[in-house]
């Protein structure tokens, strides 16, 4: 299949890239390089069947050839990404979607749309199943990440009901794995950088907040198959595994073999308390579950930024 992936250039992105070269397609990326690089695409470019095309998909998608699946991943991620580019966040949700619904319309492909266990907000239910509205400040500083990825999925929705795409809508639940852009400020890649320096574990709060961990690898194997599947609900995407985040701090200094000492900063605004997706959904309707154990995950994941930083 010819496959357009934009956000291509970014760490899922780059991964399902692999994944889709791995299978036999050929794949189109558009990015910007807000937050990707051209590096995580390194081995992609050097197959011939991967074009990394520069561009704001806010502003338009020039695509010249037919494509079977468009898969969206354009977005800033990680907080202080889409805190630093509020405007940019909404624009790529909003206009973004639209240029990418637009061309899977055109070419009649199957549509994915990598929406975020963020529309959940600080759930007051738990865990989150896909029929749960979600807790969301709507003027609230991450409100610009949150609403937009809402937003998307009712754009998404209505490309649905009006022109009978195929689409899926997929909440994607913390994923990590190499190619985590160092120090943007995601828990896994901070406490492995911090670790791996000897520096001390930035903890935000008591720690005693949760999130759930997913490796990128089931993540993409999830995203093959929503995409193929276009079951149009959203579905949850995943690992139930709900850890506090001093466990993963623990998790991440033994595998480190660091000594590090954990100490703690104030909690920003609007902070999710808890996060543990409910991946019935997925089990049925995609026959999905994750494989790689979090401890797994991590080692791999340690093995990749110490090479990085020059350390081992
Ligand atoms: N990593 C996670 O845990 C997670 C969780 C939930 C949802 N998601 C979603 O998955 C997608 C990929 O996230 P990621 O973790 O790989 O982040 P990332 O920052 O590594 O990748 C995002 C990519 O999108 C590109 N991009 C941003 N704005 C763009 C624009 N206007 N035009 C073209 N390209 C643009 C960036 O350059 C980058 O390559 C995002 O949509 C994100 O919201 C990720």
């Amino acid at each position: 299949m010819n496959i357009v992936v934009t956000g291509g250039a970014g760490f899922i992105g780059s991964h399902l890239v692999d994944a889709l070269l791995a299978r036999g397609d050929s794949v189109v990326v558009f990015d910007d390089l807000s937050t990707g690089t051209p590096e995580n695409l390194a081995s992609a470019l050097a197959s011939g069947r991967c074009e990394l095309r520069v561009q704001d998909v806010s502003q338009g998608i020039d695509c010249d050839i037919r494509v079977q699946e468009v898969y969206h991943l354009a977005s800033p991620a990680s907080p202080p990404a889409y805190l630093a580019h509020p405007l940019e966040t909404l624009a790529v949700g909003s206009e973004g979607t639209r240029h990418a619904l637009e061309l899977a319309r055109r070419d009649g492909a199957n549509f994915l749309l990598a929406s975020t266990s963020e529309v959940y907000g600080d759930p007051v239910e738990h865990p989150q199943r896909e029929s749960y509205w979600g807790n969301v400040n709507p003027v609230g500083p991450r409100s610009v990440y949150d609403e937009a990825k809402r937003f998307a999925e009712a754009l998404t929705t209505a490309y649905r009901c009006t022109h009978q795409l195929p689409v899926a809508i997929v909440r994607i639940f913390n994923t990590f794995g190499p190619r985590l852009a160092e120090g943007d400020g995601r828990v896994v890649s901070n406490f492995i950088c911090q670790s791996l320096r000897g520096e001390p574990l930035t903890v935000y709060g008591t720690g005693e907040q949760t999130r759930s961990l997913c490796y990128v690898s089931d993540l993409v194997r999830g995203l093959q198959l929503a995409c193929a599947t276009a079951f149009g609900e959203p579905i949850n995407l995943g690992n139930p595994n709900e850890m506090t985040v001093l466990d993963i701090a623990t998790l991440i200094l033994g595998a480190t073999g660091s000594a590090s000492e954990i100490v703690h900063q104030p909690l920003p605004q609007d902070d999710p308390t808890r996060r543990r997706p409910d991946i019935e959904r997925a089990a049925t309707v995609l026959g999905w579950s994750p494989a790689i154990d979090v401890a797994t995950g991590i080692e791999m994941t340690v093995t990749h930024f110490a090479k990085q930083l020059g350390l081992r």
